[in-house]
This record gives C-alpha cells, structure tokens and sequence, in this order.
C-alpha cells in the first residue's frame, strides 16, 4: 500500500517507516527535518523535505498519492508549547488540518493518527487510564492532540476517512532524542556514557509509563488494516518510577554512579500509566518488550553511536 507518514526522519516516524518497508509498503516521508535526522531516513523511502502546514503539501498529495497517512510530524515539547502556544498550534493543529484537507481532497482511505495517553487525560484520578476517562488536556500541547482526535471524527463524519488514534505512553529506544516525553532514557545513558551523574528531580517518585519502540512500530504496522474509528492507548500498563529506570540504565551500561538530586519540576504530573487492553481487542497489539530488555537494546544502540564517533 501507498503510505505518506509524516516525521518520518524523526525518532518514532522513522522506525515506523523501515517497519512499513519491510512489510512491502511503499512509503514516503514528508519531514521539515526540525529535530528529525537525515541518518535517520530510509532510502528507499522518498522523501519530501516540507513543513505541513506548508501550501505546497498538496504537489506531495498529487505526486505520491498515498492511500493511508500516518501523522508523526509533531511540535512535541510540552514546556515550548506552555511558552508558545502558538507555535505549538501552527503544526500541531494547523499543520494537522492542512494535512487532513489535503487526505480529502485527494482521497486518502484512513490516517493512522500519534496522539499522547500521556497528556490527553490531564492528572488521572484512577489508574491505569483508559480510553473511558475523561480527556482533560492540561497543556497546549495536550489540547492540540485532542483537537487532532476531534477533527479526525468530524473528517470521518462528513467524508468517510477512517482514522486510529494511537494515545502513546512514554515511547522510548533506538534513534530516541532527549526532547520527547520519555527523553529522560536517552538523558540517562547518553550521561552515564560520558560518565557524568545525571540529575533526578524531585524525589524521583514520578511514575510513567514506558514503552519500547519497536512495540509502539508493531501497532502502527496492525493499525494500517485494523482499526476503524477509533482512539486506543498504546502503553504496558506497568508504572515505573525515575529512580527504578535510573537503577535499570545503570545495569544495563554496567555504570555505577549515583545520580545527583534536583528540586521538583514545576508541572511534572506525579503518575501516568495506560490501560491498553483496547488496543489487544482492537488490533490484536500486546507489548512484547520489558523495560529491562528495551532498556538494554537502547543502551546497546547508543554505546555503538559513542564508539563512531
Ligand atoms: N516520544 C514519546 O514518548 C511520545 C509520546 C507520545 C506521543 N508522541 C508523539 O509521537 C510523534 C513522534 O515523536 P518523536 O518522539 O518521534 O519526536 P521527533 O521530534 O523525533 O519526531 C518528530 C518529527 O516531526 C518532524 N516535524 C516537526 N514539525 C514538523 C513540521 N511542522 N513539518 C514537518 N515535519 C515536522 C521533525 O523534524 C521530526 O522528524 C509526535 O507526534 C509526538 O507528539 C511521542
């Protein structure tokens, strides 16, 4: 099948991408390369280096004409959305609308949509969160992937795309940068290679949810025929706190230092954890990975980076 995804030269898009291939797909890229790498990009993808809020993502439209869109590209800082929420909006939600004009008129059959589990539910009063919790986004960020949901219903409603939302957990592995939601993985073992403590905030209590890539890239491979018109959390359901992923970077690298304390970040949310038993009936998706393997490969990943340098 023809696949337009969008960020695909960034961490998660691009392994998405290699996964698409290899499943006999053919795919391109459109990616304004803001944080995504060149080295990260397939070749035997094509690639349109644009923006897409850009006016000329329609000429990709009509050059590739792709039959599914998978939605990677994002704005994806929570704190520079809270600062410019401006900015955030200009590709989170006018790019997204751009894009999805662009799946009308040229009559692509689904997008496979990447919102955030781990910012559309606000603070959960319950855990582990399910789709049925209320969504109550408490940044631009958050508000710009839910409103990515919303337009997805109402582009189902009045043309018949179908869509999947995919609600990720706190993605991490190979190609990872620190930015990202769960960039405090790649933090750890990018400080420990260079033998320098890493700072834990806080009492280092605050538990997430973390999944490995190549388990977030099996969902997206099933949501291509799976899946119709629906929002499904991707995560593990197992909470893990900062100071236990510490422990398992430090195994995984063999490295013991200990890390050194810092105050609380403002706004860090205490807990979040995804209930993804939906996306088990849904697409027949369960995580494979556990932390301490995920963590060991992407330690593995960024030790050989280390040593080409
Ligand atoms: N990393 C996580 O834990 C996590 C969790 C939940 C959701 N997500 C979502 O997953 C997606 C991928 O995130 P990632 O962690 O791989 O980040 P990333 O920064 O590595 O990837 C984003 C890609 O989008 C591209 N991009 C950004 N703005 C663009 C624009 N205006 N036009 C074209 N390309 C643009 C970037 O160059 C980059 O290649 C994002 O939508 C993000 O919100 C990530």
């Amino acid at each position: 099948m023809k696949i337009l995804v969008t960020g695909g030269a960034g961490f998660i898009g691009s392994n998405v991408v290699d996964a698409y291939l290899d499943a006999g797909h053919e795919v391109a890229v459109v990616d304004n390369l803001s944080s995504g790498k060149k080295e990260n990009l397939n070749p035997r993808a094509k690639f349109y280096q644009m923006d897409i809020a850009d006016s000329r993502l329609s000429d990709v439209f009509a050059d590739f004409k792709p039959r599914l869109v998978n939605h990677h590209a994002a704005q994806i800082s929570v704190p520079l959305s809270v600062d410019d929420p401006l900015a955030d909006a200009h590709t989170n939600v006018v790019g997204f609308l751009n894009l999805l004009t662009n799946c009308r008129q040229h009559k692509v059959e689904k997008v496979v949509y990447v919102s955030s589990g781990g910012v559309v539910y606000g603070e959960p009063k319950q855990f582990p969160a399910s789709e049925t919790f209320p969504l109550q986004p408490a940044s631009p960020y958050g508000i710009a992937k839910y409103a990515g949901e919303l337009y997805l219903k109402f582009f189902a409603a009045q043309c018949g795309i179908k869509y999947v939302a995919l609600r990720y957990s706190n993605v991490y592995g190979p190609r990872q940068i620190p930015h990202g939601e769960a960039g405090v993985v790649s933090i750890f073992i990018q400080a420990l290679l260079a033998f320098k403590a890493p700072t834990i905030f806080g009492d280092g209590k605050c538990v997430r949810d973390y999944v490995f890539v190549g388990d977030v890239v099996e969902a997206n491979l099933k949501a291509v025929e799976k899946g119709e018109n629906v929002a499904l959390n991707i995560g593990t359901g197992r909470p893990t706190d900062v100071n236990e992923l510490y422990q398992l970077v430090c195994e995984a690298l063999h490295i013991e230092l200990k890390a050194l304390a810092g105050p609380p970040r403002r706004g860090d949310l205490r807990a979040n954890y995804l209930d993804a038993s939906l996306a088990g009936e849904v697409l027949g998706w369960r995580p494979q990975v556990n932390l301490a393997e995920g963590i060991g490969i992407t330690a593995q990943y960024f030790k050989q980076l280390a040593e080409k340098k």
